[in-house]
């Protein structure tokens, strides 16, 4: 090394002389000698990492500075502190001992940039005695500073009962299925059989984007587009956003969500379905509630039935929410219409399944004692923050 390209003067030639030599005799001029020498050593130390030295590099720097018979920790030792007065003999032997570790660890970092738990055992031990600017000059990880500290949220309390839900159904085999928010006519109506003049294809009911093209009114499209896809057997569920034309209230919301399920099989019965959503019911609600099934129409099951299940606050002895029925109610069903399988190539003589469709709002504000439906979607932090 070069001393003429430091920027600071290179005073380890005063190594070889002795304090009195020096003309340092009090702690004053020992501590500035000693500062010198230490930007001395920090300076070359930099320098060494800069130019990403090799292992040469790094042996010249250990001999001149640690070497046993010429080094400057030697010439200190033997020149200064063997000779210092009394008083300044404690300073000069503890400021060496610094002088030493600190060479000896810019070696180390050198051929070992500091990991992690070097920094962690070693800087908690020095975080009182080393200034945070020599921390950064040394390269090392200050874990004592406080983070960045980053609020935790919590799932969207739709997000929960639509995993909760999935949860149900995944561990009876079923998978889960989405399909597209913008859905063509053919698949949200013509293919689950829904006449040209069925009410639901009403300007009233449903976001037309053109002719051919709507917002989804429902999830059952997607038993079309998996049909299509796969043969049986299947078990799906499609949990998913919907929208219809409806004017906001606290029961309804142009927007919400469906859960749909589908199951095609060989001989899959009416009784099957029913098992199916009566385990749901008291997987989601509770062991005490029961369910009923009622004869209701839908163009792409046949039969089909409207699901309800007893009250969950009143358990069925009639109240406010319940309206005095004792019931609630959740969703349709029914077996899959033959004309439905005809549309995706299933032979209707071989095949048979149900479907089902119902909510998720609707059923978890009942769950949790939501009042509103606009609650989920307003974004209102102090409602979501409730269902952690
Ligand atoms: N898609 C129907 C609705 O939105 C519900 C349903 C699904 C009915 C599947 C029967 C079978 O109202």
């Amino acid at each position: 090394m070069n001393p003429s390209d430091q920027s600071i003067p290179d005073i380890t030639e005063d190594v070889h002389r002795t304090l009195e030599q020096l003309g340092v005799r009090d702690a004053a001029a020992l501590g500035h000698l000693f500062s010198q020498i230490e930007s001395r050593l920090n300076e070359e130390i930099a320098q060494l990492r800069e130019k990403a030295s090799d292992a040469e590099a790094i042996e010249a720097f250990r001999v001149r500075w640690l070497g046993r018979k010429q080094g400057i920790v030697r010439g200190i030792t033997d020149n200064w502190l063997k000779s210092a007065p009394p008083e300044l003999k404690r300073e000069v032997g503890q400021r060496l001992n610094a002088l030493r570790q600190n060479a000896e660890r810019g070696i180390e970092q050198i051929e070992k940039p500091p990991t992690l738990k070097f920094a962690t055992s070693e800087v908690i031990g020095v975080r009182d005695s080393v200034s945070s600017v020599q921390l950064a000059e040394s390269n090392q990880l200050d874990v004592t500073l406080p983070g960045n500290r980053r609020p935790i949220g919590v799932r969207h309390i739709l997000r929960q009962a639509i995993d909760e839900i999935t949860k149900i159904f995944v561990l009876l085999g079923y998978s889960v299925e989405e399909g597209p928010e913008i859905e063509s006519v053919y698949y949200n109506f013509e293919a689950l059989n829904i006449p040209e003049d069925h009410p639901s294809r009403d300007d009233q009911d449903t976001f037309y984007i053109d002719r051919q093209t709507v917002l989804r009114t429902h999830t059952s499209p997607v038993q079309i587009r998996t049909m299509e896809k796969r043969q049986p057997p299947t078990r799906i569920i499609v949990p998913g956003k919907v929208y219809r034309n409806e004017t906001p209230d606290a029961s309804h919301s142009w927007m919400f969500h469906q859960v749909e399920g589908l199951a095609v099989d060989t001989n899959i019965t009416f009784a099957d379905l029913k098992g199916t959503l009566d385990h749901f019911m008291k997987a989601y609600f509770g062991s005490k509630v029961r369910t009923r099934f009622r004869p209701s129409f839908f163009p792409f099951t046949e039969p089909s039935a409207e699901v309800d299940v007893s009250c969950i606050f009143c358990g069925g002895a009639g109240c406010r929410v319940c309206k005095g029925t004792g019931w609630l109610e959740l969703g349709g069903c029914g077996m899959v219409d033959p004309a439905v399988f005809a549309c995706v190539n299933y032979d209707a003589s071989q095949y048979c399944g149900f479907a089902f469709g119902f909510g998720v709002e609707r059923p978890a504000m009942l769950k949790y004692g939501i009042q509103d439906i606009q609650q989920f979607f307003q974004g209102d932090i102090r409602f979501l923050r409730q269902f952690r």
